[in-house]
């Protein structure tokens, strides 16, 4: 089959093109810097010809709340007018597991508003809705940070590997559109502040991490299972502490660590 994987350069789609062309699928990794845009539509209706499939892993540059709605709209309805003219018969969208639960927070309503043109296109579809990755967490510890101390809620957590996301989607995108939405996640729940306690302990980070009730997730209040999947959700395979192990050996100092 040909997949066309926009945003095929970033986290997940490189680690996605690389296992779809491991199956012997033709995978093309379309981004800015192959030639295929998304928001100018430059080079993405050559990149289309003859796909049988287009995987949309792109992220906005800007995550600031106008330019992440207006990214999201106007990527996902050139990918979607591109697919109808190509004949493309099955566009799968990475979302986030729930995002109607934190329309608090701008990235989240521009999440929406992709999946509700999805949903409003003759293009058959699947979205699949991810946990947070592995790889994201010292971000979110990162972004609550105030001088020495991360203060997060104390809500429900199941992130998974970036690794497993991708094989999750290879696996959807080479299969039939189920034309509504999936849900991904890891394979352990654990509280938010206790993942980000883990993360900077195994990079010997010293900075002490307090659950706070009234602490907030990227300025959105949290109840204690908006990020948390359904029970009967696929499950990645990787657990937390054996990923921390693997990727801390890498990067044995965190970035953000005090000299
Ligand atoms: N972070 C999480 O925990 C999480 C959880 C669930 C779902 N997700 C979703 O997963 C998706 C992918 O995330 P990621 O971390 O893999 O993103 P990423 O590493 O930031 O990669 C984004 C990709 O999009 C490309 N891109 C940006 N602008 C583009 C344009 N105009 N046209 C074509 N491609 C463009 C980038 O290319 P360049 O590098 O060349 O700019 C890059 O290949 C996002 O939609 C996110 O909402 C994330």
């Amino acid at each position: 089959m040909k997949i066309v994987v926009v945003g095929g350069t970033g986290l997940i789609g490189s680690k996605l093109v690389n296992k779809l062309r491991e199956r012997g699928h033709e995978a093309v990794a379309a981004a800015p810097n192959t030639g295929v845009n998304s928001i100018t539509g430059e080079g993405l209706a050559d990149a289309l010809k003859g796909a049988s499939a287009v995987v949309d892993v792109t992220n906005s540059p800007s995550w600031e709340d106008a330019a992440v709605l207006k990214f999201f709209e106007t990527s996902t309805r050139n990918l979607l007018a591109n697919e109808a003219a190509a004949g493309v018969g099955h566009h799968v969208a990475l979302s986030v597991v729930g995002t109607d639960r934190l329309l608090e927070g701008g990235f989240f309503r521009a999440k929406l508003a992709q999946e509700n043109l999805i949903k409003g296109s003759s293009i058959p579809y699947t979205i699949v809705r991810a946990t947070q990755f592995f790889e994201f967490v010292k971000q979110i510890a990162d972004f609550s940070t105030v001088g020495n101390q991360v203060r997060l809620p104390p809500a429900l957590f199941q992130p998974m590997a970036a690794e497993d996301v991708a094989s999750a989607l290879a696996g959807i995108a080479t299969n039939s559109p189920v034309n509504g939405t999936v849900e991904i996640g890891g394979p352990e729940r654990f509280g938010l502040d206790e993942a980000a306690r883990r993360d900077l302990a195994a990079r010997q980070d010293p900075r002490e991490v307090i659950a706070d009730p009234q602490a907030r997730y990227y300025g959105i209040a949290m109840s204690e299972r908006a990020l948390v999947p359904d029970d009967n959700t696929q499950l990645g395979g990787t657990y937390f502490d054996d990923w921390l192990k693997q990727s801390v050996k890498q990067a044995p100092k965190s970035a953000s660590q005090p000299a």
